[in-house]
């Protein structure tokens, strides 16, 4: 297919065909985290599907974005903060260690909802590492000990080896819990909640870190 029959068949897929839920701008909560929580309870009681997955964005020394998705594990509404995990040494880590600014961005599609969240990130102890590492399942625990993330892979059975390796590591301490795996947390300094509308009356709401608290505006969809 060329990128017209690309742009054809693309115009013929729905987006925002509802029904979609409502949005009262003039009754939102103070505080971001507050709406954050109603929203993402509704993503769950409703099925929405995967809502804790969320795209985190970083940059690199030369200003060069990379984004990739991960799963939300925590979250504080009255900080308006949230906490995902990885690897310190993967290329995300890296980026956060160079420069702690960050955005997390979901999409709810049963309800037309985007959230965006931009503060800076800072890694947790080892404590919080280690509860994280520990009450995940097997499967993700060898998964953590397996090879080290984003670094290149010279074969599938170089992967296949590394598994193995991680088997044995965990059989030998099923406590063990990798150097490197880390949970961090976003505090947000910014918070947008899009609701978007099947006639296109989409609503835009901004929320801004301010002095201790938040001062709130709409922004033009
Ligand atoms: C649904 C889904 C959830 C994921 N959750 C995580 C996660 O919580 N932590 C993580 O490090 N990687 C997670 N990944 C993998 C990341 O998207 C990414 O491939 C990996 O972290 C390496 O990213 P980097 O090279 O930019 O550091 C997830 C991938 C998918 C598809």
């Amino acid at each position: 297919m060329d990128t017209d029959a690309w742009s054809e068949r693309l115009r013929r897929v729905p987006a925002l065909a509802g029904p979609l839920p409502g949005f009262d701008t003039e009754r939102a909560p103070a505080a971001p985290g507050v709406l954050f929580g109603q929203w993402l309870t509704r993503a769950l009681d409703d099925g929405v599907p995967e809502p804790h997955v969320m795209t985190l964005s970083t940059v690199d020394a030369s200003g060069r974005p990379s984004a990739r998705v991960l799963l939300l594990r925590g979250f504080d509404p009255d900080d308006c903060a949230f906490v995902f995990a990885t690897d310190a040494g993967s290329r995300k880590g890296a980026e956060l260690a160079g420069n702690p600014h960050a955005a997390l961005t979901w999409y709810w599609p049963l309800h037309g909802r985007q959230v965006r969240i931009t503060g800076a990130v800072e890694a947790l102890d080892r404590r919080a590492a280690r509860r994280d590492f520990l009450g995940r399942s097997d499967a993700s625990r060898i998964a953590g000990f397996t090879g080290r993330m984003s670094a290149d892979l010279a074969s599938p059975e170089e992967y296949q080896e590394g598994r193995a390796r991680a088997r044995d590591v965990l059989a030998a301490d099923p406590q063990a819990v990798p150097e490197g795996h880390t949970v961090y947390r976003l505090r947000a300094d910014e918070a947008e909640f899009f609701q978007g509308d099947t006639g296109r009356f989409h609503r835009r709401l901004r929320y801004v870190r301010d002095d201790g608290g938040w001062r709130r505006g709409l922004l033009w969809p």
